[in-house]
């Protein structure tokens, strides 16, 4: 499937050089859009991702930046606006986790986590909010939340709070800017095959604990949320804002339930 109207459009990913980034970064180099790859750390990667987009018959550029850092987010968008000479859409994707029995958080992670996950999506809004509207561009920003955002997680306090303040903030901006026609929609993955779950995946007791959660019984892959994201991004997705789409295989769905229990 293909969105002939991304064709062309201008996209911003935040922590694009691994995982859902990543494949988000691909999937809309196939859909021949231009896309700039955030990216925290250099990895050589990007450079065969650049060139993989570009064959695809997108374009991209890659740009470092931290999203904790409000002078980076500027800077993104500032790079992609001088490069591109627009943004049509802005994917809030940079996240961060760590295990961590909740009395012993220090309040160093928990601000790392918050940091990154609730006020680098923040920084992210703002700017491309404020850019679209200068220019009057009616895009689609997309953050990426998790079903943490309503399914809570002990010795993960910290990223289900930033993940819970993801929902009202999407919720709150998608009401503040539907006038201008700027859509500002979530993603709620569930467990999904990236680095960012690559320790716990890799034991098999514990991979099948999480299978045991999902209702459709297997760990999704990055391309099926990318899919989502390029669907949020498109015109045919244009009458929807303030939601979370929820791509979980039904983990939001109470699976305890599942056998008629209850
Ligand atoms: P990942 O660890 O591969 O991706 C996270 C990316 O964010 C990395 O490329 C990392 O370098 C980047 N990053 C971290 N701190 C940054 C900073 N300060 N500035 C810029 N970039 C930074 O893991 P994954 O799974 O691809 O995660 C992407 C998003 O999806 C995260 O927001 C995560 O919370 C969310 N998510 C993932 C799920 C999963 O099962 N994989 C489930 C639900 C949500």
């Amino acid at each position: 499937m293909m969105y002939t109207d991304l064709e062309g459009k201008v996209v911003v990913i935040t922590g694009a050089s691994t995982g859902l980034g990543k494949a988000m970064a691909l999937r809309f180099g196939n859909e021949k859009a231009k896309v700039v790859i955030n990216y925290f750390k250099k990895d050589p990667v990007i450079d065969e991702m650049i060139s993989q987009i570009q064959h695809a018959g997108g374009d991209a550029i890659a740009v470092q930046g931290d999203v904790t850092q409000e002078q980076d987010v500027k800077d993104l968008i500032q790079a992609t606006a001088s490069q591109f000479g627009r943004l049509d859409i802005m994917i809030n994707n940079a996240g961060v986790e760590n295990e961590v029995p909740s009395e012993e958080l220090s309040l160093k992670d928990w601000n790392r986590v918050i940091s990154t996950n609730l006020t680098g999506a923040f920084l992210g809004c703002r700017e491309a909010i404020a850019y679209m509207i200068e220019n009057k561009i009616k895009g689609s920003i997309i953050n990426m939340s998790s079903v943490h955002e309503m399914i809570p997680w002990p010795h993960f306090v910290h990223y289900a709070a930033s993940k819970g303040g993801i929902k009202l903030m999407s919720e709150t901006l998608a009401l503040e800017f539907a006038p201008k026609g700027i859509r500002i929609n979530s993603i709620g993955p569930g467990a999904i095959d990236t680095p960012i779950n690559a320790e716990k995946f890799s034991d098999p007791k514990l991979k099948a604990g999480v299978e045991e959660l999902i209702p459709m019984g297997y760990i999704g892959k990055p391309e099926q949320i990318a899919a989502v994201a390029a669907w949020l991004a498109s015109e045919e997705s244009s009458y929807v804002t303030g939601i979370t789409l929820f791509a979980d295989g039904g983990m939001t769905k109470y699976p305890g339930f599942q056998a008629g229990r209850g």
